[in-house]
């Protein structure tokens, strides 16, 4: 039976029928709605609507769903379904008969999908969270194997200062920890429950909102009935958020396919992640980067839809919420299988750390060091910098670097100058004269990397807790 052919006279057109239809996606959140459903019986129970028998009844049904839909996928192929709500009633009637009916009583799909969206996000959030955890371990475990290794570090893509290969990949962990704490942030938001909600009004019976709330693990009740069915705030910051990752994400792609290109060759591809030309034959192409630095268009594509689909719409359920759903399931997706993928990609990645150690010698990165040892001499900052780009500018004439001007040449520049401002160039005083929290001397790395396992440590916990 239609959840709605009453005051109907005439079928509907069958191909309007199957095409607005949501069964075919939202049969995922089943498990979401037969949880939502056995809370909302028992407060039907309470409320004096079902016997103790028929809620037993009711409640081995639902569970009696869940296990058929676990063991035979294909229970779910239901061409008369028109979504997961109606899916489950019909089951149920087929199942425990017409006591299955009850079950409806006093609420509406309205909340039961609103419901169902935020027991997905709420899960997905905690998995998501995981596999950050995941990757920012692997991030930090290279950090600390690549131990004193350097590289150049860019600015506007120009060589600008030498940094540890490790600092250079905390940054990345910055990025994925705000990531998780964002969604952590969401979490807190979203975890209220709508049911009670009704379609709009709240519900006609008196159902004790709190303890079905409590049975569902959410933190609270939603405090107004119409907000509740209409609010989609939790999918859009959700999905904003997925967006802020996958773009982080692509710009590590983007870095990553760079630095692999010959012209940089700061690391080797690995197989595993890469595949060849059908006709260059010695191509190795980096497509898990490039899948991961496209991916993140439809990621940002999702949250672009969303938003363009709820802006125009008056309070409160309307059925253009159901196209929410779609969008919000594929940037979900698409982001857990990403992430393990990209740890799988850091662990495996070999650097060439020669090659940029060499890189991270050259090209004046020392400039800035090289000022910095005339300030500390007393020499005011921006004549410094003139100086030190004078002595630059003749290294650039002769094609040499500041290390090889002589020192009389550079007491012509300044005074200041004196023999101990050859060892300020080297590589590893310039390192270490960034020497402030945040900075790539290399205790300050060591530190970094002490404080940013701490910090995967407990959003792992986090994350454990939850699942
Ligand atoms: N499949 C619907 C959705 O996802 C469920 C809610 C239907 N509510 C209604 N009044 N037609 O939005």
């Amino acid at each position: 039976m239609k959840m709605w052919s009453g005051r109907f006279r005439q079928p509907l057109d069958p191909d309007f029928e199957r095409w607005q239809r949501s069964f075919s996606f939202d049969r995922r959140l089943l498990k979401c709605e037969l949880m939502a459903s056995s809370a909302h019986a028992r407060a039907l129970k309470a409320a004096g609507i079902l016997s103790s028998d028929e809620l037993i009844s009711i409640l081995q049904g639902l569970k009696q769903i869940g296990e058929k839909a676990a063991e035979l996928p294909s229970f779910l192929d239901d061409d008369e379904a028109e979504d997961v709500h109606h899916f489950v009633e019909k089951q149920l009637v087929a199942l425990i008969g017409e006591t299955g009916y009850k079950l409806h009583s006093g609420r509406s799909r309205n909340e039961q999908i609103a419901t169902d969206l935020r027991l997905y996000v709420r899960a997905t959030i905690d998995q998501l969270r995981h596999e950050l955890a995941e990757l920012c371990g692997v991030l930090v475990d290279r950090a600390e194997q690549t131990a004193d290794a350097a590289m150049p570090a860019y600015t506007h893509l120009q060589r600008a200062e030498p940094v540890l290969l490790g600092h250079w990949l905390l940054a990345y962990v910055e990025m994925f920890l705000r990531d998780a704490e964002r969604l952590q942030d969401c979490r807190k938001r979203m975890n209220v429950c709508p049911l009670g909600s009704g379609a709009v009004a709240g519900a006609t019976l008196p159902l004790d909102r709190t303890s079905m709330a409590d049975s569902l693990g959410f933190e609270g009740t939603t405090a107004n009935s119409i907000d509740a069915t209409s609010d989609r705030d939790f999918v859009l910051e959700f999905v904003n958020t997925l967006s802020l990752l996958a773009m982080h994400l692509s710009r590590w792609a983007e870095e990553m396919i760079l630095f692999s290109s010959q012209e940089y060759s700061f690391l080797v591809l690995p197989e595993a992640y890469s595949t060849g030309s059908s006709a260059m034959p010695q191509k190795k192409n980096p497509d898990l980067l490039e899948l991961v630095r496209g991916k993140s268009g439809r990621i940002l594509g999702n949250a672009t839809a969303l938003m363009v689909a709820v802006k125009g719409l008056p309070l409160a359920y309307n059925k253009d919420l159901q196209e929410t759903q779609e969008p919000l399931f594929d940037s979900s997706d698409t982001l857990l299988q990403m992430l393990p993928l990209v740890a799988g990609w850091m662990k495996a990645v070999e650097f060439n750390k020669e090659r940029m150690h060499q890189a991270a010698e050259s090209g004046f990165m020392n400039a800035w060091a090289g000022a910095t040892y005339l300030v500390k001499r007393g020499v005011a900052s921006r004549i410094a910098h003139e100086r030190i780009g004078k002595a630059v500018q003749m290294c650039i004439e002769r094609g040499c670097e500041l290390q090889d001007l002589a020192l009389d040449e550079l007491k012509a520049l300044s005074p200041a100058f004196d023999q101990d401002f050859y060892d300020s160039l080297k590589l590893a005083a310039v390192l270490a004269v960034h020497d402030v929290p945040g900075g790539t001397a290399p205790g300050r790395v060591r530190q970094a990397i002490q404080l940013t396992r701490k910090k995967i440590e407990s959003l792992r916990e986090e994350a454990h807790a939850h699942a």
